[in-house]
């Protein structure tokens, strides 16, 4: 294994941690699946049961993902070849990084599809505007994104852009590429946000869309896992993701202070793209509701938001900018994916970076077609082990590979990792951290068992994806 000085291998200056990590964390999770699932969950009880698993769930296990990555200096696999050398297990608890790796593979594969439609809806919303909006009904722009996505060469070029770009900014490495495009887009992204969340402010839709938000209603047991389930996904826990930007963490940085920050600004994000897509969505008739926002689809933020943002007065100019958005959020997010998986082959395999980016980013990319491909374009593929490729590579990744990544970072900080050691690294950079029994009880309890539930309703056929 070559151990490199933190000079040869990066790391975040100021509130470079706080944004790359944050940037992962905000992404098409925020803005296009959280408003969906919290819409079809009926609101304020989903969105208050996602609170509370961000505090007790997410943000222990954040902090745990830190302070291994910072303590090691190492991506996760290196990380728990590290840590695990003297205790119980050995290096069997690698595992847990070799899980992540193949998560971050998985995940970013169909990712990437996802993040191009952004960019494709980017350019059409440019065009949109200057020529005038063509796709006067919903039906219209169903057919048209259907037809978008059975095109396979509109949907592998898109994909391949994405991956291209993503490839472009981790070749750059840790300061030149990550730290200096997530300085330069989390505060866009934020501001673009608040200047949506303010046009909302002023429309029809969005009183309705405040009282649905905080409304609490019933929820039911799939409703609760979904909740828990996305805040791992949302805040991008359960595959060293935030083992590997903490392994560039300074000294000096307070640990927990970031992960509060992390945590706070992915849900207001969360909660602020619902609001804004609420408004536009309760801004719309009753009478045309039922046939504008249908049922269940992950292909909302495409067929039914683009017509309802040319409703809206000042529409023509804030559906480009919000489009653009999405996929610099989604690009922020698809650096850490990547970043996982190619830190593993410098670290532990001695690669260079630019070599490593190559390389693992053409694989993901290959990977990735099969995927772009079925969801239209190749019935065989569309129809494959009954949920379509793109569909079995999510639920292997969402539902099984984070949450046992999860599990076994909470046991293994909680039970297996010396406290002295935790303990130590957790004052570092913070001081005396008084609420550490608190966060040893959330990881030591409360995690595995909240994961372990999720992980046996998986078990027994219940789907929280
Ligand atoms: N958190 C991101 C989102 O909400 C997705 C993501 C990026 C992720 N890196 C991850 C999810 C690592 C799980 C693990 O869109």
């Amino acid at each position: 294994m070559s151990r490199q000085t933190p000079e040869q291998r990066g790391s975040f200056g100021g509130l470079g941690f706080i944004l790359a990590a944050a940037g992962s964390a905000i992404g098409l999770g925020n803005i296009w699946k959280f408003p969906y699932i919290a819409y079809e969950n009926g609101g304020g009880s989903f969105v208050l049961v996602y609170l509370a698993a961000i505090l007790i769930i997410g943000s222990p296990i954040m902090v745990a993902e830190v302070l291994i990555g910072r303590r090691t200096q190492q991506s996760p696999v290196g990380a728990f070849l590290v840590l695990a050398k003297d205790v119980a297990g050995g290096k069997a608890w690698s595992v847990i990084g070799w899980l992540g790796i193949l998560a971050g593979f998985f995940i970013l594969s169909y990712y990437a599809v996802v993040a191009g439609w952004t960019v494709y809806y980017f350019g059409k919303c440019v065009s949109w505007s200057i020529n005038g909006f063509t796709a006067e009904t919903a039906a219209g722009l169903g057919t048209e994104f259907g037809a978008f996505l059975g095109n396979g060469t509109q949907q592998v070029f898109f994909q391949a852009l994405f991956m291209g770009f993503t490839m472009g900014v981790v070749i750059l490495g840790v300061k030149g590429g990550i730290e200096r495009t997530t300085k330069f887009l989390m505060p866009l992204l934020m501001s673009i946000l608040v200047v949506l969340a303010l046009a909302s402010f002023r429309s029809p839709g969005f009183g309705e869309a405040i009282g649905f938000l905080f409304h609490l209603g019933p929820i039911d047991s799939a409703g609760l896992l979904e909740a828990v389930g996305h805040s791992f996904f949302t805040l991008s826990l359960g595959m060293g993701a935030m083992i590997t930007y903490g392994s560039y963490v300074s000294r000096q940085d307070s640990i927990p202070r970031a992960t509060a920050t992390i945590c706070l600004l992915d849900t207001l994000i969360a909660i602020m793209a619902s609001l804004i897509m609420f408004t536009i969505i309760f801004g719309v008739p009753v009478a045309e509701r039922a046939t504008t926002f249908t049922s269940r689809s992950a292909t909302i933020l495409f067929t039914t938001l683009p017509r309802m943002f040319y409703e809206l007065p000042g529409g023509v100019l804030l559906s480009p900018v919000f489009y653009l958005l999405v996929a610099l959020a989604a690009l922020t997010s698809t650096i850490s994916l990547l970043e996982v998986v190619v830190a593993y082959f410098i670290d532990v395999r001695g690669w260079t970076r630019r070599f490593a980016t190559m390389v693992v980013g053409g694989l993901i990319f290959l990977f990735g077609v099969p995927s772009a491909l079925s969801l239209g374009a190749s019935p065989a593929l569309t129809g494959l082990w009954g949920r379509g490729f793109f569909g079995t590579v999510d639920y292997l990744a969402s539902n099984w590979l984070l949450p046992v990544g999860g599990l076994g970072i909470a046991i293994f900080t909680g039970w297996v990792l010396s406290s002295s050691v935790s303990q130590d690294e957790i004052e570092t950079g913070h001081g005396k951290f008084g609420l550490k029994p608190l966060w040893m009880f959330l990881l030591k309890f409360v995690c595995p068992l909240a994961i372990g539930w999720i992980i046996w309703t998986v078990l027994n056929g219940g789907d929280f994806s």
